[in-house]
């Protein structure tokens, strides 16, 4: 049901200097930060080959990335992000095997203006899973 691999995120500190690293040291393709009220992060996109990275960081008090930097402190892996084909499709059939969806379960527009989910982390091996419509 998976599909290609769309992102993986990772929680930063500071975004100039995580987006400075991946432009001048690793020499990837770094995009200028957006910010994204509704998710309460910053973004800056790294495009690679064949996937893209997302530099993330909080924005705004009530960020749900603050709990995870307060926790890790020089940043870290916070998520990764699967393409699938239909999003209420894919959402109906984890619900019932079992999966909980985070928030109220209805998909939202995610950084790319595509709708997304997010999955517990507790129930796929600790890794946060988003799920993009794509
Ligand atoms: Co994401």
């Amino acid at each position: 049901m998976i599909g290609r691999l769309n992102h993986v995120a990772i929680a930063v500190p500071d975004l100039e200097a995580a987006a400075g690293t991946y432009r001048e040291t690793l020499g990837a393709d770094v995009s200028a930060p957006l910010d994204i009220p509704l998710h309460g992060v910053t973004v800056v996109f790294v495009s690679l080959p064949n996937t893209k990275i997302e530099l993330v960081h909080p924005l705004g008090d009530a960020s749900p990335l603050a709990g995870f930097l307060a926790k890790n402190p020089t940043g870290g892996i916070h998520h990764v992000c699967y393409e699938v084909e239909d999003i209420l499709a894919a959402r109906d059939r984890l619900k019932q095997a079992g999966l909980r969806v985070l928030g109220d379960g209805e998909p939202r527009i995610g950084a790319h203006g595509k709708p997304v989910l997010f999955l517990h982390p507790k129930d796929l091996q600790g890794t946060l899973v988003e799920l993009e419509e794509a």
